[in-house]
């Protein structure tokens, strides 16, 4: 397998991509309800959470909106630490939600105390968090912001797109206190893009019950009741779904906590490798996430150039994200990239290097 060390889609293993190829079912017969049911039942063991989790034909976006949509009538907040905590606050004001925002500069992480401070001047329906910001390599710390937001507002919900951290990065739903998360299949779960994942609270559903115009194909109560029927509102993402159930036990069978393990591990190895060969980071320290490195451009290599030399052997990095192209660039170590891969790009970066220099 020639590894894209791009934050997504991700390479998926042969045995997962091939599971798509089984022949369709209805997705109102009893085969796929049991399928469907047992893909449902081990998800919540991705998410730490005893609470249901939808699998939908959409992607992480679509949990943003299904969160702004479902729990909000009042006002959202919504931390920006990056280009994805930005969209997130887009999402809720063209769903003409009362945003705010907490803007921290890129590269930063989001402090307890600054949420905390928020919430103390005013009263939120939802708090809007990504757990690991793709766009910096940020990983916020989620489970103290969650503390310290819910020391302030006990009855606030809190929000999570681990779209780049799900999979790849602890992250414990029911003994954290989070209430939505939600993440998409093409990320550290290595499955073909097309599946959104999100882990629903009881207490959420609740609340949606009490919110008008959650409209229809992303409305909580409407997809809680198929999932009760094991199946959704509208078809399945069957050949996904097919692929999920291999994945799964892929991933019980090396151990969440080995794959968390993994991904540190990586994260070292990259990030050791950058500061070897005069790059700076650009992820504030102690906050550096464990499945994409962005590292600044020092050298100012020529980022395009550099992925062309890369692809001749197979290979593909991720350019700096919108306003940080070419002066970042960013290596993902996710899903199921392994350590030999890395070694394997370290030398290709070093021979595009010594081309450079000659
Ligand atoms: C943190 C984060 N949130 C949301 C998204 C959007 O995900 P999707 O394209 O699956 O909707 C991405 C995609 O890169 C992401 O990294």
């Amino acid at each position: 397998m020639a590894p894209m060390f791009v934050p997504g889609p991700v390479d998926v293993v042969p045995e997962v991509a091939q599971a798509q190829a089984k022949p369709m079912l209805p997705h109102r017969s009893p085969e796929f309800e049991a399928l469907f049911h047992s893909c449902e039942q081990r998800a919540r063991r991705l998410f730490r959470t005893q609470h249901r989790v939808f699998l939908l034909a959409a992607t992480g976006t679509a949990f943003q909106e299904a969160c702004v949509r479902n729990l909000v009538t009042g006002k959202i907040l919504v931390v920006v630490n990056g280009a994805f905590g930005k969209r997130w606050a887009e999402v809720a004001r063209t769903n003409g939600k009362d945003t705010d925002v907490l803007e921290i500069p890129w590269g930063k992480a989001a402090r307890p105390e600054q949420v905390a401070d928020m919430l103390r001047r005013n009263r939120y329906d939802v708090l809007a968090v990504v757990h690991n910001e793709t766009s910096t390599g940020v990983e916020n710390p989620l489970k103290d912001i969650a503390a310290a937001a819910r020391e302030v507002q006990p009855d606030i919900f809190i929000c999570v797109d681990s779209v780049s951290g799900l999979g790849g990065t602890p992250l414990e739903m029911d003994a954290w206190g989070l209430d939505v998360v939600f993440t998409s299949s093409q990320k550290c779960l290595a499955l073909p893009p097309g599946l959104a994942l999100a882990a629903v609270t009881d207490r959420a559903l609740e609340r949606a019950k009490e919110v008008p115009h959650r409209g229809w194909y992303l409305d909580f109560v409407r997809l809680e009741k198929h999932r009760l029927k094991d199946s959704t509102p509208a078809t399945a993402a069957i050949s996904l779904i097919y692929a999920l159930d291999v994945q799964l036990d892929r991933i019980f069978t090396e151990g969440l906590e080995n794959r968390w393990a993994r991904h540190a591990h990586m994260a070292q190895m990259v990030q050791t490798w950058a500061r070897e060969h005069g790059f700076e980071l650009f992820a504030e320290e102690g906050y550096r996430s464990r499945t994409v490195t962005t590292i600044v451009n020092t050298r100012a290599w020529d980022i395009p150039a550099l992925n062309a030399f890369l692809l001749e052997r197979g290979m593909r990095i991720a350019n700096g994200y919108g306003p940080l192209k070419n002066k970042t660039f960013r290596i993902a170590h996710m899903g199921e990239t392994q350590p030999q891969h890395l070694e394997a790009l370290f030398e290709a970066l070093e021979a595009f290097a010594q081309r450079q220099a000659g």
